[in-house]
């Protein structure tokens, strides 16, 4: 059965921080990005904001990657001059942003048709097997969260997980374990297709324009 999304986990009043703060180098950055948008369009800013406030978490943090306190939307409503609703809206409908405490290496499992059709269903099992946590769970030492997601657009080389930034795609329960334990080890194999073929192109090679393919140096 395709999994069902789960809402976002939004950290209990205990967890959250009483305020948060931009870091100097973080201030100069926000003034940047509000300087992409035109007079008036601020508010087009608020995704950038939420996404330097989860980069800045996950430095400051001892432990674990980044997140979003409530305290920091807020703070991101205050800059832009924006209603405190606004922000929390688009925080809490997109699964990249994490409003809880996640762990150092946020294994994000796509179980959408195209990924569910090849094998996501055993990529998450081997997930929770290795990791012995559930979908939507931390382990104890905060170094793995699993978290399901909707297609990130790579369904040719279904089945995929987003590992923090990076997409490893062409999975197999066995690589996933693999690529579980290297990250024990605090090592990441080489992103993107784990079968060895070159991006979404055929895993047996091009099969027409072979010479245009030469000729452009992709093969
Ligand atoms: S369905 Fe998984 S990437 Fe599109």
């Amino acid at each position: 059965m395709i999994g069902v999304i789960m809402k976002p986990v939004i950290a209990p009043e205990k967890d959250q921080p009483k305020s948060f703060t931009f870091t100097k180098a973080n201030e100069k950055t926000i003034k940047d990005i509000i300087a992409r948008y035109p007079k008036g369009k601020q508010k087009s800013a608020i995704m950038p904001l939420l996404d330097l406030v989860q980069r800045q978490m996950a430095q400051t943090t001892e432990k674990g990657g980044g997140w979003i306190p409530t305290a920091a939307m807020k703070e991101i409503a205050r800059i832009l001059d924006v209603p405190e609703m606004k922000v929390y809206e688009v925080a809490t409908f997109y699964t990249m942003y994490n409003l809880a405490p996640v762990g150092k290496y946020n294994i994000q499992c796509c179980t959408t048709t195209p990924c569910w059709l090849r094998g996501s269903t055993d990529i998450v099992k081997a997930c929770e097997k290795k990791l012995g946590i559930k979908m939507g769970q931390t382990t104890q030492d905060m170094q793995f969260t699993l978290t399901e997601v909707e297609c990130m657009g790579a369904c040719v080389n279904a089945p995929m997980v987003q590992i923090n930034d990076d997409y490893y795609e062409d999975l197999t329960p066995e690589v996933m374990e693999q690529l579980i334990e290297s990250m024990k080890g605090d090592s990441l194999p080489v992103k993107g297709p784990q079968n060895g073929r070159r991006d979404s192109m055929n895993i047996d090679g091009p099969t027409s324009l072979k010479d245009e393919a030469k000729k452009a140096k992709v093969i």
